[in-house]
């Protein structure tokens, strides 16, 4: 014990999108997803268990965390005790590198960073997949930040099965990836929430069906390093997901008659994006469970692609996030903690 360990991740995109579960509790998917680690935003994160400790302190972007967020935290931390063995509480300190309200899903960098330092904390040595189906638990989209570059979460039929693994390395292809802000305001349904409606969608099961093609067309491209179908394979599954979204209920809020995560600004850029793309700009774009938009470019257009953005992004030189495919999570280091 008395092991400080930090590590990091990047949050990842995912390419093809992880859309309800079939077991809640474990974050087991009904589908197969694919995403790709974002180079230009991180979170790292320290723990040490401190023997005699009464309680886990959590801190999050320089602030106490409370609510969900601290609770969250403990259940995972409960995870990596009851595996290692042990029942010391921890100190736990967390910083993000991008804005909160930048629309990138940070729980995913959270819990892959997180399993990584208090798994090494608590004296554990595990291997990326065991690293990844302990990230999964804690956020189910954690599981892809594990492993680098282009990676696949497998959806599988139960706790071992279900992972995230490389399908290639950060260095097979530098696609650029444009990570547009729009709009700084919270989503209203959580992801959580939305995988639980999925069902209610008369379109899901029709999604479902199209998506081991999807997946094997997006895995293809990606190989193939074949930047126009796979861009086209992208963007037409971030609109099968949105219609799912936009298509179904959840009892608990009557309210609610479907969940447009789109904002105006974000069918504004769709609009734009398939104006660029007629006049010979061949960008594409995917949307998360979020307002905000992520662009697919290579680097012959990106010149192009930023001054494009300029013209449309209200506010000087507008705010987006560049990235390229990112690496794994790692450890950044540890460090033996002197007793007070
Ligand atoms: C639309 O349940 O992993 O981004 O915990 O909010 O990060 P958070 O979400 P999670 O669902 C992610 C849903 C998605 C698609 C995807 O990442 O595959």
């Amino acid at each position: 014990m008395n092991l400080r360990v930090t590590a990091a991740a990047h949050p990842n995109l995912a390419l093809v999108k992880y859309w309800g579960n079939a077991d809640e509790s474990l974050n087991i998917p009904v589908n197969s997803s694919l995403s790709v680690n974002l180079s230009a935003a991180r979170t790292t994160t320290s723990v040490v268990f401190v023997p005699g400790q009464r309680r886990d302190e959590v801190t999050i972007d320089g602030h106490a965390a409370r609510g969900e967020a601290y609770d969250r935290v403990v259940r995972h931390l409960d995870r990596v005790r009851r595996l290692a063995g042990i029942n010391h509480r921890a100190v736990v300190e967390s910083d993000n590198d991008f804005p909160a309200s930048a629309g990138i899903a940070s729980s995913a960098s959270a819990f892959a960073a997180l399993s990584l330092a208090a798994s090494k904390a608590a004296g554990l040595s595990l291997d990326e997949r065991q690293l990844s189906i302990l990230a999964r638990k804690g956020s189910g989209s954690a599981c892809r930040s594990v492993p680098g570059g282009f990676v696949e979460w497998v959806a599988g039929s139960g706790d071992d099965s279900s992972y995230g693994r490389q399908v290639a390395p950060p260095s097979h292809w530098d696609l650029g990836i444009t990570t547009v802000i729009l709009d700084e305001r919270p989503k209203v349904v959580s992801s959580a929430e939305g995988h639980r409606a999925a069902r209610t969608s008369p379109f899901y099961q029709a999604r479902l069906k199209t998506l081991p093609q999807t997946l094997e067309v997006v895995r293809q491209a990606l190989l193939a390093r074949d930047f126009r179908a796979l861009g086209q394979a992208v963007e037409r599954e971030a609109v099968s997901m949105h219609v799912v979204t936009m298509t179904s209920y959840l009892e608990e809020h009557p309210w609610l008659s479907g969940i447009y995560y789109w904002q105006p600004e974000t069918c504004a850029l769709i609009h734009a994006v398939q104006a660029w793309r007629r006049q010979g700009l061949e960008v594409y774009f995917t949307i998360d469970a979020g307002h905000n938009v992520h662009l697919l470019c290579q680097d012959e257009c990106r010149a192009e692609l930023e001054w494009q953005l300029d013209q449309v992004l209200p506010g000087p030189g507008g705010k987006y996030l560049v990235s390229r495919p990112g690496r794994g999570v790692w450890i950044v280091e540890a460090q033996e903690r002197k007793a007070p």
